[in-house]
């Protein structure tokens, strides 16, 4: 029986997936029999991307460079190219953020997360893309609620993710006769990451998220991994152009806690 699921001989570069989510990612197509290309800032957790992805058994490379340099994202598409062959997977997930209200951050500090998250989306998809694999290749960009879910303290996360979105849209378009399959996977709350230990960094704020979810846990780094490799298999050959929450039904926009406080008033 065929395994769809199986990446052995697949080559797949993922921006940002030196940590968090994306590096379980990484994890999850180098697990899968992927060759398996990272790319961060620093150094240091470039290397050590590099060094527990090897474990897998397959080849892993490297490199540091800063998405908001388009120049510097082009020469490491180059060289991951020379090294492995055409890419099957693009995962693009670099991004940041702080909680900050819309005036009391710099312009600056606003155009930091909209270089990060949406210029730095558009270099790594528009430098990816002479070595894709056409047809077949499947590029996944890392959404996040914020691009659907106006929240407050993140005006420049909410503006710059909503963007991503429609890079993924427009992408599906344009790509879409060449074979090149591009959505969003837009995670939920995820436990353990450096996005959460921003956004909600008290226990209150952990219980209100909490509150918000349907399923009624956070979700792990498997869940999205999961979806990515789905995705990007066989199974999902015909799927282009949409933003897939992996949320625990987070973007529905109730509240399980709302149904609690009904429940206990009727007993
Ligand atoms: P994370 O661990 O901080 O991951 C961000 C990654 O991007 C790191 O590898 C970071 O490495 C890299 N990066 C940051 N700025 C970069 C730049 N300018 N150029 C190149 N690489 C850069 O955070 P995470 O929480 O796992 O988030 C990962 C993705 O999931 C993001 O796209 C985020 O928006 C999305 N997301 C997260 C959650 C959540 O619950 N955590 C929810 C929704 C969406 P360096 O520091 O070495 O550059
Ligand atoms: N509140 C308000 N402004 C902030 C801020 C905060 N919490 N954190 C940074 N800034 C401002 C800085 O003051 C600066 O503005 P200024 O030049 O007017 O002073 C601007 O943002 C850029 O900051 P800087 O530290 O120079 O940028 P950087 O490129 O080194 O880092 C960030 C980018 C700020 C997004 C940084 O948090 C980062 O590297 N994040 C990556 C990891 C991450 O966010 N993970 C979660 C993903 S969901």
């Amino acid at each position: 029986m065929t395994n769809n699921f199986d990446y052995s001989n697949k080559n797949v570069f993922v921006a940002g997936g030196t940590s968090g989510i994306n590096l379980g990612i990484a994890h999850a197509f180098a697990k899968a029999g992927a060759n398996v290309a990272v790319l961060s800032r620093n150094p240091e957790k470039v290397d050590n991307a590099i060094a527990e992805l090897s474990k897998h058994g397959n080849q892993s490379i490297g490199f540091a460079a800063d998405v908001r340099e388009v120049g510097a994202i082009e020469a490491a598409f180059k060289t991951a190219h020379e090294k492995f062959a055409d890419f099957d997977v693009l995962i693009s997930g670099a991004a940041g953020n702080f909680p900050a209200k819309a005036l009391g951050m710099s312009a600056n500090a606003f155009k930091a997360v909209v270089d990060i998250d949406l210029m730095g989306t558009y270099h790594v998809l528009r430098s990816a893309f002479p070595y894709l694999k056409k047809p077949g290749a499947s590029i996944i960009n890392i959404s996040a609620p914020q691009a659907y879910i106006p929240m407050e303290y993140q005006m420049h996360a909410c503006a710059a993710k909503a963007g991503v979105d429609m890079i993924t849209r427009v992408g599906a378009l344009e790509w879409g006769p060449q074979g090149v399959r591009v959505n969003s996977v837009t995670p939920g709350p995820i436990e353990g990451t450096e996005g959460m230990a921003r956004l909600a960094p008290t226990d209150e704020a952990m219980e209100a998220v909490l509150d918000g979810l349907p399923l009624g846990r956070m979700g792990t780094l498997d869940d999205v991994a999961n979806c990515c490799l789905w995705l990007c298999s066989p199974m999902a050959s015909y799927i282009t152009g949409i933003v897939i929450p992996v949320d625990g039904g987070r973007s529905l926009g109730g509240g399980s806690g709302i149904g609690a406080r009904f429940e206990s008033k009727s007993d």
